[in-house]
């Protein structure tokens, strides 16, 4: 999960690639650095720390180069240290390469290379490659092809195992770039008399909305004069260049103190946007345009599967009972990095959906991936145009939500609860829910992105309650049926910017052994909403409470809860089944950022995560 960019032009390329790793570090911030060919040589410079490490760095070198490649790191072979940082330079000096994935052959490939001279000063797998590199160019008489940059880069390809977005600069090719990937992913700008390859349109869209989606097994070589897209094989591919639909203050902070407070209150706007055109003229069910099926083909799907990671993963057991209890047909939901090895039984009419913010999930990549080679129809539910999931889906719904930034995904994923609610509407609707049911069920969706801005309204009161929380080392998170993932959801939104330990469990189900947690020191953040079972979790509620444990609250608002049980109460509009996951969602994404905040850790960037998982 590294971010990398490139750059080929007429500017002096130091001061834009480091803007494109500010605008990629939320891939990855371990390490930075960047490399410019300039003057006949390689120039390098990198650090391990976060970009702002690297701009200090940088601002003590003479870089005037305009063709350059840099580099921002999570780490996967060898630790945070300057020397695994990348770029990394080939011991003969001859290449410079950043690389994002891993070579898994690695070991082998250095081994070999071992023994024809060729030192190593990294731990990484990275450095391998760029020795290929330059073993190929030392062995081969130069061919007189289009590119020798190209070739060399292109053999040294063919040994490789493993997945990798690469940028490559050769001190023998001036002005030249050689780009690759496989399963990580790299797309080209193209703008005026200038090319920037980046891992993601947040890198180049400042300079450019022309872009070209490179896929899996595809070279660029980038001149200053143009540039040519080629296989591994050789076979040349006529570009498609594309148009990214947003603009750069969609990938800016504006006012906000970060990104995941911006996202959060992104989320009644994203929500919106999510809806919009998506439900039929007379208002009773849902429209998709990229299912690429027909009423007909869904009215034959007997089962659903949902292949996810993380949160995009919660968002899938949400749409299982929300398709269960509307649609009335049976879901699954896997881990896709599970569903990738498990080789579950599925039969004929399964519809097999991916869930993946990102689009770039290597686990959800390759769930998709087994599915397709089983011969299922894969659905994708993605927030990224020309993501690898995106393109290699039989179809989906893209959920128009606009760039996330922040590694914790928020308005990304009460995006994707709406989908799942959408979609299970829009099957019912196919089969038994009547026209009535449909319009209300439409109407209560359309009122969402008010409900979420009223239950935002709450920030300052939970805001208190976080401050008041923030010393815990433990805390449980208890939820049943629809609320049962969004217990999960705001368990893992605590974990990964707080790093204070945190479980969601059904609320039931605490009392089979969880429940020994419980004390004065392991609160409990309870959904309790209106209905049928409000009493059996004011039942687990009391529980907890005979054993000292406090309670956090967040009660449909009207409900009233027995004096004294709750220490706090977070009140929660009532709403409709379907949009009462992404309302209740919003309370424990505000109680992880202030307890965060109180904390004084980095909700951005928290420690050792990047924000697409793009390695196993
Ligand atoms: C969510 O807050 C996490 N950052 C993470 O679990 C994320 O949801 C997961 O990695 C899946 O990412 P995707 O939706 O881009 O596939």
């Amino acid at each position: 999960m590294c971010g990398i960019v490139g750059y080929v032009g007429k500017q002096k390329a130091a001061s834009i690639i480091l803007e494109g790793l500010k605008r990629l570090e939320y891939r990855g911030y371990d390490s930075a650095g960047l490399c410019l060919l300039q003057g006949g040589q390689l120039d390098l410079a990198k650090k391990a720390g976060r970009v702002e490490v690297l701009v200090k760095e940088v601002a003590r070198h003479r870089f005037i180069g305009t063709t350059g490649i840099g580099h921002t790191r999570w780490a996967t072979h060898g630790g945070v240290t300057d020397a695994n940082a990348h770029p990394h330079i080939s011991s003969d000096g001859k290449f410079a390469l950043i690389h994002n994935g891993v070579i898994e052959n690695y070991a082998q490939i250095k081994t070999f290379l071992l023994t024809k001279g060729y030192t190593f000063k990294s731990e990484t797998d990275t450095e391998v490659l760029c020795n290929l590199i330059a073993y190929h160019y030392a062995k081969e008489p130069d061919d007189g092809g289009a590119s020798r940059l190209l070739e060399c880069v292109r053999k040294a390809l063919r040994h490789v195992d493993g997945t990798y977005g690469i940028a490559v600069l050769g001190v023998d090719f001036p002005d030249e770039l050689v780009a690759a990937r496989k399963a990580s992913p790299l797309l080209l700008g193209v703008g005026d008399g200038e090319y920037i390859i980046a891992s993601d349109a947040s890198a180049l869209i400042s300079r450019t909305q022309n872009v070209v989606y490179l896929k899996d097994g595809e070279l660029v070589h980038i001149t200053a004069a143009g540039f040519t897209i080629t296989t591994l094989d050789q076979a040349d591919v006529s570009p498609v260049v594309d148009k990214i639909t947003w603009t750069i203050s969609d990938a800016e902070l504006g006012s906000h103190a970060n990104f995941m407070e911006k996202e959060i209150y992104e989320q009644p706007v994203a929500l919106e946007n999510t809806m919009r055109g998506r439900f039929s003229e007379d208002g009773s069910t849902a429209n998709f345009g990229g299912l690429n099926l027909s009423a007909a083909e869904l009215r034959q799907i007997d089962r659903f599967m949902f292949c996810a990671c993380g949160s995009a993963w919660h968002a899938c057991l949400v749409a299982e009972h929300l398709i269960e209890r509307y649609a009335r047909l049976p879901v699954e939901v896997d881990y896709a990095s599970e569903f990738r090895y498990r080789n579950s039984p599925l039969d004929r009419n399964t519809l097999f959906f991916v869930m993946s913010q990102s689009g770039e999930t290597i686990d959800t990549l390759a769930a998709l991936r087994e599915a397709k080679r089983k011969g299922y129809r894969v659905l994708a539910i993605n927030n990224v145009v020309g993501s690898s999931i995106a393109r290699e889906a039989d179809g989906g719904v893209y959920q128009h939500v606009g760039p996330e930034i922040g590694v914790a995904s928020t308005k990304a994923f009460t995006s994707q609860l709406l989908l799942g609610a959408m979609m299970a509407l829009y099957v019912a609707r196919l089969r038994d829910m009547s026209f009535n049911d449909g319009v209300q069920y439409v109407n209560a969706l359309k009122g969402a992105p008010d409900l979420v801005r009223k239950t935002l309204l709450q920030a300052p009161h939970i805001k208190a309650i976080a401050e008041r929380y923030s010393g815990y080392s433990d805390i449980l998170f208890l939820g049943r049926l629809s609320l049962f993932p969004i217990a999960l959801e705001g368990a893992l939104k605590l974990k990964e910017i707080s790093y204070i330990h945190a479980e969601g469990y059904p609320a039931a189900e605490m009392k089979h052994g969880p429940i020994a947690l419980i004390s004065e020191k392991c609160p409990s953040v309870f959904f309790v909403p209106k209905g049928e079972i409000f009493n059996k979790i004011v039942s687990s509620m009391q529980e907890i409470k005979a054993r000292k444990g406090k309670i956090i609250a967040i009660v449909t608002e009207g409900c009233e809860l027995p004096a004294g049980l709750a220490d706090e109460v977070i009140p929660i509009p009532d709403c409709h089944e379907a949009v009462l996951p992404i309302v209740a969602t919003v309370p424990v994404q505000l109680l992880s950022y202030y307890i965060a905040l109180k904390l004084k850790c980095d909700v951005d960037k928290p420690r050792n995560l990047a924000k697409s998982v793009t390695v196993e």
